[in-house]
């Protein structure tokens, strides 16, 4: 379970990222963060896998306040997540398959393993044609797909999305989405920051509206259960 705390984010000098923020997220759940452009999404995701550190207040998650998490434990936190963010950082000399296995040889998965799950994953997403190709041959769409992909590899018990199908058609965005869902089904918790409300209706999950950094609304039925 992930809670926020009185939380507040204040980039120095005075921008506020986000301001007073509670709210708790079940185990499981499917959640949206909508909200126009500096409604403080992406300080609320970065804030949450601890790239941000909270102005005040307290970022829980699993019962451990991670606000001062650093170090190994650090480290062994962010194991536990998925993250998949507008800049993909995807390794230009390695294929989109290497790109993707590599994130799981890194936890210790043995390599024939890891290329298995990547294969897998890429060909969900639609990317069976582009296994061997390098990152700066394929399409923004294309390279948000292999990041996915290598965020999901290691069955992350967290996925955070920021504008995952920002770079995505229509047709695409829709499967994006829906391989998302499917993870969310395997029990996982995923948090998708977007603006796009095309989609979201055909989704069944909780949505947290932003704006100007603070929470300004919850459409959706675990809040019942979970309303601070
Ligand atoms: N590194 C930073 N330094 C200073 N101010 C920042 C920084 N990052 C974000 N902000 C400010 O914090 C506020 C929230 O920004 P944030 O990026 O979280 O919004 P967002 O909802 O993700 O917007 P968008 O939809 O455009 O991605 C904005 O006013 C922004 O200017
Ligand atoms: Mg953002």
């Amino acid at each position: 379970m992930i809670q926020f705390h009185k939380v507040s984010k204040v980039y120095p000098p005075d921008d506020t990222g986000v301001k007073d923020l509670t709210f708790q997220v079940e185990d499981g759940e499917f959640l949206f963060l909508c909200g126009p452009s500096g409604a403080g999404k992406t300080t609320l995701l970065r804030l949450l896998f601890r790239a941000e550190q909270a102005t005040e207040g307290q970022v829980i998650v699993s019962g451990r306040n991670i606000t001062r998490l650093k170090g190994k434990g650090l480290t062994a936190f962010r194991r536990r997540l998925g993250l998949v963010f507008q800049d993909f950082k995807l390794i230009p000399w390695m294929t989109a398959l290497e790109n993707v296995s590599l994130a799981a040889d890194v936890t210790g998965v043995a390599r024939r393993q890891s290329r298995s799950r990547a294969f897998r994953l890429l060909a969900e997403l639609g990317l069976k044609d582009k296994y061997g190709a390098f990152p700066p041959a394929l399409s923004g769409g294309e390279q948000q797909r292999v990041a996915i992909a290598r965020a999901l590899v290691n069955d992350p018990e967290l996925v955070l999305a920021d504008e995952p199908t920002g770079n995505l058609d229509p047709e695409m965005a829709e499967e994006t989405l829906r391989l998302f869902a499917r993870i969310h089904r395997q029990g996982t918790t995923v948090l998708i920051a977007t603006h796009d409300h095309r989609f979201l209706r055909r989704f069944d999950g909780r949505v947290l509206m932003m704006r100007q950094g603070r929470l300004t609304g919850v459409h959706g039925t675990v809040w019942a259960a979970s309303a601070p």
